[in-house]
């Protein structure tokens, strides 16, 4: 029977949990490097329903979200079990390629990898893309948490040691600027629709807009049902279901603002910096101000 990724991460050490690809960092468990290798061999369809977001930023509750939709507007019965990552071997890449060929449309596909690193063929086809952000000192704080209690992940680092490899890009995925600086260019596609968690939180968690953009049509009632559905009390409640017992890992606090009980003024400060330095004049950066 083959191991659970939490039986493989018992047996190893914090540096056989992470490894470099192409100069990224990524989870060895999760992301095994003969499965980013072959990347390219899930092949996009124009009418696949693509996430894609930085960790941490909220992709477990836009999967929530789109899956709800996705149900609602065209029967698809969604399995909720099935984590979506490109990236993810689960056990084997093939194998999840293989259940990709399968699956009818409209599927449902994510990712946290960098939009260079993104198969050419979701490009070419077009396929459209639910881009999710959130601010840098929240997303770092929410990182900081997940290290520490996914047993996938090295959890020995302090967060003064996790707070400056976050600042130079020194974690899974890679540099949260260089993320969003690449997404920054591709802002004006019309395939490409990004979003903030700051601004979900706010109208209707962006049900009505998510579905117009991937063509979907929805009824009112529907848009209030799935946003209902979606809030993080009723996604944590059911998530041990769909998360192999780590719900609360996944779903911790959901709030806006959590970066204030963590950061040194002298920590905000140095984010304020590099932000601007980084995103200061960009849509994002307006988008993500903080
Ligand atoms: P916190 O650690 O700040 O609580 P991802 O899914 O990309 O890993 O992002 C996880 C973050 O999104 C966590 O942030 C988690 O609590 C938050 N989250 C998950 N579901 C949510 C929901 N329905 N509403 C608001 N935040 C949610």
């Amino acid at each position: 029977k083959p191991q659970s990724k939490m039986q493989m991460a018992e047996g190893m050490s914090d540096e056989e949990k992470i490894f470099t690809y192409n100069g990224v960092l990524y989870p060895s468990i999760m992301c095994p490097e003969e499965t980013l290798k072959r990347l390219d061999s899930i092949q996009a369809r124009e009418d696949d329903v693509m996430l894609v977001a930085y960790p941490k930023c909220g992709f477990n509750w836009m999967v929530g979200v789109l899956r709800k939709i996705i149900g609602e507007a065209t029967g698809k019965k969604m399995d909720s079990k099935t984590p979506p990552l490109i990236e993810f071997s689960a056990p084997e890449y093939l194998k999840v390629c293989q259940e990709a060929k399968q699956d009818p449309s409209p599927r449902l596909l994510g990712t946290h990898i960098h939009p260079d690193n993104i198969p050419a063929s979701f490009f070419e086809k077009k396929t459209k893309m639910l881009v999710v952000f959130r601010n840098p000192k929240d997303t770092l704080v929410s990182f900081y948490h997940f290290y520490q209690n996914n047993p996938v992940l090295p959890s020995g680092q302090s967060w003064e040691t996790f707070f400056s490899n976050f600042m130079s890009g020194e974690v899974a995925w890679g540099s949260y600027f260089e993320h969003a600086k690449a997404w920054e260019k591709r802002m004006d596609d019309p395939n490409i629709m990004v979003v903030t968690y700051e601004e979900l939180k706010e109208v209707d968690m962006g049900v009505r807009n998510i579905s117009r953009f991937f063509g979907f049509q929805l009824t009112e009632e529907q848009v209030q049902q799935i946003a209902e559905g979606s809030t993080f009390r009723a996604m944590r409640e059911k998530s041990n279901d769909s998360h192999a017992g780590m719900g609360k890992v996944f779903f911790r606090k959901g709030e806006v603002g959590d970066w204030k009980n963590n950061f040194t003024p002298e920590q905000s400060q140095k984010m304020d910096e590099v932000f601007k330095a980084e995103l200061e004049g960009t849509r994002l950066g307006a988008k993500l101000n903080y």
